[in-house]
């Protein structure tokens, strides 16, 4: 394909800058009540004529994004992935998102919020999930929106990511498998411990965990709850693929988060951890502990980076005030 024939137009597509009047979102009380952050569980949305999710408006937006996050690769790659070996094109983003339709690739754009148009857009749809998630996991924070784009037939690896998260179908299907992240058959407390300290998000999928698979056909129009730390992996269909995943965090899930963390670092010098949820005391020895340490390391860095008031005087012979 010349680099110049842009694949967005698609049949029957035209996107619209009308502004959005009205809820974004159509969500079901009952069925966010009952699942949210337990359960997988399909939600509606109006975005799908939006004119900023038009590969040319992609295209301006991976210009305007630090590289650091622009995250791409290859897209014909398998479910259980080794994150060292995964393969690359070869082609610039831009390059990658002009020829998404037959260049094989995958690519998410991370941090979005950081955009003032596409940061409006997603805190006006965490707004209306807020309606629905304080009641039952108070306080959100740390929004973030990443735009994954990827070629017919893409791969995303199995994998938890740690936030809450509805993936919205923009453009094109996608298959989606989703598994219990309480079933400790699949997903083991060292995994878990593992991605709190920062390991790669992907996981080693086998292929007899496929039987206790979630699986979901997303469409244009609808979108995909995904509790946090829910292992999933994902395949394009027969066309080129827009989502917009919008994600938060909470107090909560950030407690947790530590809680593992901490238990990471205990069980690299011996121990055999308690996981979370299972003794408060404990929990709290662990949390509370940690953020001392951390608050500590923060101000000792800052002393050494910023010298105490009237050093400078004092090394320059001058008298301390
Ligand atoms: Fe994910």
């Amino acid at each position: 394909m010349n680099s110049t024939t842009l694949s967005y137009e698609r049949p029957g597509f035209a996107p619209t800058e009308e502004p959005r009047t009205g809820p974004l979102l159509e969500i079901d009380p009952p069925t966010f009540h009952a699942n949210f952050n337990r359960k997988p569980f399909l939600i509606k949305h109006r975005l799908v004529a939006d004119a900023l999710f038009a590969l040319p408006r992609l295209i301006e937006l991976a210009k305007r994004l630090p590289p650091a996050l622009i995250e791409y690769n290859a897209g014909d790659i398998p479910v259980s992935l080794n994150p060292t070996l995964t393969p690359h094109t070869g082609l610039s983003p831009q390059e990658t998102l002009r020829r998404i339709e037959e260049c094989r690739s995958w690519m998410v754009l991370k941090n979005i919020e950081q955009d003032p148009q596409y940061g409006a857009l997603l805190h006006r749809c965490l707004d209306e999930i807020q309606t629905y998630s304080e009641a039952l996991d108070p306080h959100m924070r740390g929004r973030e929106g990443f735009i994954f784009i990827s070629s017919p037939g893409s791969i995303t690896p199995y994998h938890l990511d740690p936030e809450h998260n509805f993936l919205l179908q923009i453009r094109g299907a996608k298959s989606a498998a989703l598994f219990d992240p309480s079933d400790r058959a699949l997903l083991s407390e060292q995994e878990l411990e593992q991605r709190a300290a920062g390991v790669h998000r992907n996981l080693v999928f086998k292929e007899s965990y496929q039987a206790k698979a979630a699986v979901f056909d997303l469409t244009p129009g609808y979108g995909l709850h995904f509790p946090v730390t829910a292992p999933h992996w994902i395949k394009n269909g027969n066309e080129v693929s827009v989502s917009f995943s919008i994600t938060f965090r909470t107090p909560a899930t950030e407690r947790r988060a530590i809680i593992r963390r901490v238990n990471h670092d205990l069980r690299r010098i011996g121990w055999t951890p308690t996981p979370p949820g299972q003794s408060a005391l404990r929990d709290a020895v662990k949390y509370y502990g940690f953020r001392a340490l951390r608050r500590a390391d923060y101000y000792l860095r800052r002393n050494r980076a910023t010298p105490a008031k009237g050093y400078k005087k004092a090394v320059a012979g001058e008298a301390e005030d």
